[in-house]
């Protein structure tokens, strides 16, 4: 079976260095599908959430897959996310909600839980419940998605118990470079969501990405992924392709130069693919 490389978190954990999204993989046959061409390539880090609808669905897959394949639970990565609803529905105290959680993937643990987002007034108490959660080891790792500074700020003035992951979005159109070299100060292993910022116009044309992508013999896709990898984000993609799976496995076979991962950052306008404000009232 090929293997995509790990990194290690804080807590001693490994984690695939690249991850697949499940985002609107709401079909059993087409989350079948990509996740099963996803393990031949490699990939075995899945990331999922409440609100995809999707939980049962990657959780049977996975079963079958450890039934049927040979495979064991912690041949996989499973990140799943506490949504805003769940968060105001339990005034924080999401016990319940990642018991629930466990049985849709049935699973007796998640790798990563994160609060999906940090909804103010609610936040720092779902973030108490989290780390009672992974203390009783129901999540191996925890943290926290879309976080700027202000939010790690109140988590250290707070709990003081700091993510062991964050996942924001981050491409080369948004470095995100503040969040960014936090995690990179603090030792915690930055997830980046629409890692190739589902491919719009500013990048798929870019000068820039396309002569390395001549240069290389590569696509830009893996040209952006490969940016993440040597900066040392871990992007978290989402495809209907089973083809660009097999593509995206290509990205540890070749390394770009120090003075090109420097270009693509130049590229960074801050540009915002999932608007804060609209996705979490009050951000
Ligand atoms: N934490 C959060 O709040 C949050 C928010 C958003 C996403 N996520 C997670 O991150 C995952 C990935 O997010 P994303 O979908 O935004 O990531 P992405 O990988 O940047 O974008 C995927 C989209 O880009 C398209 N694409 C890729 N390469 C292309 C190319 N060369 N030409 C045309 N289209 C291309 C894909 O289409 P094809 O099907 O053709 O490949 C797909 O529709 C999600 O599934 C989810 O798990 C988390």
């Amino acid at each position: 079976m090929k293997v995509i490389p790990k990194v290690e978190i804080s807590n001693g954990l490994m984690m695939p260095a690249m991850l697949m999204g499940t985002f609107q993989h709401t079909a059993f046959r087409q989350l079948n599908k990509v996740v099963r061409t996803g393990i031949e390539h490699g990939f075995t880090g899945f990331d999922t959430a409440y609100a995809y609808g999707n939980e049962a669905h990657l959780g049977q897959i996975i079963n079958e897959c450890i039934r049927k394949d040979s495979m064991q639970r912690d041949d996989f990565f499973i990140t799943d996310k506490i949504d805003i609803w769940q968060m105001q529905q339990t005034n924080g105290d999401v016990t319940q909600k990642v018991e629930d959680a466990l049985q849709l993937l049935n699973t007796p643990y998640i790798d990563l839980l994160l609060i999906h987002w940090p909804l103010p007034g609610y936040f720092v108490k779902t973030w108490e419940s989290l780390i009672r959660v992974f203390e009783q080891g129901k999540a191996k790792s925890i943290g926290i998605s879309n976080v700027h500074m202000r939010h790690l700020s109140q988590l250290t003035e707070t709990t003081g118990f700091m993510p062991h992951v964050i996942q924001n979005e981050r491409h080369p159109l948004r470095s995100d470079n503040e969040v960014f070299n936090f995690c990179k100060s603090g030792n915690i292993v930055f997830q980046a969501y629409s890692p190739v910022c589902r491919m719009v116009e500013p990048l798929a044309a870019s000068m820039e990405l396309n002569t390395l992508a001549a240069k290389y013999e590569k696509t830009v896709g893996q040209i952006i992924l490969r940016w993440h990898v040597q900066t040392g984000s871990v992007p978290v993609f989402m495809t209907q392709k089973t083809t660009r799976i097999k593509e995206y496995a290509g990205v540890f076979g070749f390394t770009l130069t120090s003075r090109e991962v420097d270009a693509i950052s130049a590229l960074d306008i801050n540009y915002k693919m999932t608007p804060e404000s609209v996705v979490c009232p009050g951000f």
